[in-house]
């Protein structure tokens, strides 16, 4: 008999972020190929982009271009969201069920994770989207699993001289996310003792990051539940023009 088709909904790219990172920069040039003056986001804005001509997509390296499905394999979905603290929903109902999601571009100014107030921010928030698709990976009820979701931190604004260089960003995000981690758990326990409650073992177990035990987390330890995560330098702006070509390889890779 007939078979229902399964949507044909379109591979997904989600920027998410800290506010002024640069994702909607990001956005329009990925849209318009340059770059325009961007505002603070207040709502999630999606757009068809198209791989960029030098790259291929990891599904179409043995398609001739002029083939239709080459063309169709470079197209995706590239869905921005505000970075603001009280507007994050918008992106965390995406991680709560992301359909189609390939990637996950977490978009940051490496010159702000230069200094505390904006590396703890950003670590606070790469800690809940890394927890979040540690959750969705083990609650997942398939034999299978869940289909992995990869993780590029783009760190943005190179170009600025007070930039962290890419290893660094890596390195103070690791360090600064172990101490959300310990200030979460610490949170939750005082919580739990203070209701009484039973299971809230359970719970510290199921809302610690990455490994147990005394190490500091490493982003390494994502790939256990099915998230690489990746660090790589890059700049949207900037005087000697832009430079984004290790983030669309990602993409490409992933598409
Ligand atoms: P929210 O919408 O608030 O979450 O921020 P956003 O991540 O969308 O930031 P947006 O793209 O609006 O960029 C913030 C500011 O950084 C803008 O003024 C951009 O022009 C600037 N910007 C973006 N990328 C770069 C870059 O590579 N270098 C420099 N120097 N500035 C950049
Ligand atoms: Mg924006």
């Amino acid at each position: 008999y007939f078979q229902k088709a399964a949507p044909t909904a379109q591979p997904t790219f989600l920027l998410v972020g800290p506010s002024g990172g640069g994702k909607t920069a990001l956005l329009t040039l990925a849209e318009r190929k340059t770059v325009i003056p961007t505002h603070t986001s207040t709502a999630p804005l999606a757009i068809e982009a198209v791989l960029p001509e030098d790259f291929t997509p990891s599904t179409a390296h043995y398609r001739s271009p002029g083939d239709p499905s080459y063309e169709r394999a470079r197209r995706f979905l590239l869905l921005d969201t505000p970075g603001h603290g009280k507007l994050r929903h918008f992106a965390t109902t995406q991680l709560t069920n992301p359909t189609n999601v390939r990637g996950i571009i977490f978009v940051v100014d490496a010159a702000s994770v230069a200094e505390e107030a904006g590396l703890n921010e950003a670590a606070e928030y790469l800690h809940d989207v890394l927890l979040a698709l540690q959750k969705r990976y083990t609650g997942a009820t398939t034999s299978k699993g869940p289909k992995e979701i990869p993780v590029l931190i783009a760190a943005n604004k190179l170009d600025l001289f007070t930039a962290l260089p890419p290893h660094l960003v890596k390195l103070s995000l690791e360090k600064a996310i172990s101490e959300v981690r310990k200030s979460r758990a610490k949170g939750l326990k005082d919580s739990g003792v203070a209701l009484g409650g039973e299971d809230d073992g359970l719970d510290e177990e199921r809302e610690w990051l990455g490994e147990g035990g005394e190490g500091a987390f490493e982003f390494r330890q994502m790939e256990e539940v099915g998230t690489g995560v990746t660090v790589m330098g890059g700049n949207v702006l900037g005087g000697d023009g832009t430079d984004v070509k290790g983030w669309w390889e990602w993409v490409a890779e992933h598409l």
